[in-house]
């Protein structure tokens, strides 16, 4: 069984959520696609959604199955949004922004009633942090950024390797929105809300990958299926 299949699993678990007429959230990176080449075979169905998208590169993506995705500004509300996430705690906590589009993903996430978050089993964890952290910053000091960035992991007793996020040509990472990616190697963060309140009143901050306290349950697919998975 490859990662691929069980994607799949799990995607084709937040299908059955899809009714007619919803507006819809696309998250963004490899899961999300698989959520969108399922739903691109419901031909019908597609039609009469409306869509917002977390990435150009969703948008590009769904494109391929005449999805078209309009601008986050014409929705008070999304009835829903599916993502994926590059780890799930026990308590239902999360790290993303692996894709870089951990802004436009929490505003979607923002307006969303309901949030369908579909993993792989191998994104499910016991404590964050293997995954390195991302921290989208304003393209402007990173050196005094990462010193700040320094101070605030060291009160949560951590002193991770930070790095800039970088192209294979070697030019930095720009985000959607014109920002830079710090990508924050800690192995293991004990106390999430404590870190991510630190990192976020700095102020050159956008956003952390942190999203916590948002899941009242995930869809896991594995070997045999998938799995809602729910949290206290
Ligand atoms: C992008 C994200 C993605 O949801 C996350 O990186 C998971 O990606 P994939 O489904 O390819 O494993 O947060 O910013």
């Amino acid at each position: 069984m490859t990662t691929q299949q069980k994607k799949i699993n799990a995607a084709k678990m937040a299908l059955k959520r899809i009714r007619p007429g919803m507006c819809v959230g696309l998250g963004t990176g490899s899961t999300t696609n698989e959520f969108i080449n399922l739903l691109g075979q419901k031909k019908q169905l597609l039609k009469t959604l409306r869509y917002a998208s977390s990435s150009i590169q969703t948008e590009i993506f769904a494109k391929n199955y005449s999805i078209i995705c309009e601008d986050i500004d014409q929705f008070d509300q999304l009835d829903l949004t599916v993502d994926g996430a590059d780890e799930v705690s026990r308590h239902g906590d999360m790290i993303k922004g692996g894709g870089g589009a951990l802004l436009r993903e929490k505003m979607l996430a923002s307006i969303s009633k309901d949030y369908l978050i579909i993993v792989d089993d191998t994104k499910m964890v016991e404590y964050l942090g293997k995954f390195p952290l991302p921290v989208e910053i304003i393209n402007f000091s990173p050196n005094t950024t990462i010193n700040l960035l320094k101070r605030a992991f060291k009160k949560c007793n951590l002193d991770p390797e930070i790095v800039m996020r970088v192209n294979s040509d070697g030019s930095n990472v720009i985000t959607d929105g014109g920002n830079i990616i710090l990508d924050c190697h800690c192995e293991e963060i004990s106390d999430p809300n404590l870190l991510k309140e630190k990192i976020e009143e700095i102020p050159n901050v956008i956003t952390s990958g942190f999203f916590l306290n948002m899941l009242n349950s995930v869809f896991v697919g594995d070997e045999k299926g998938s799995t809602e998975v729910f949290f206290e």
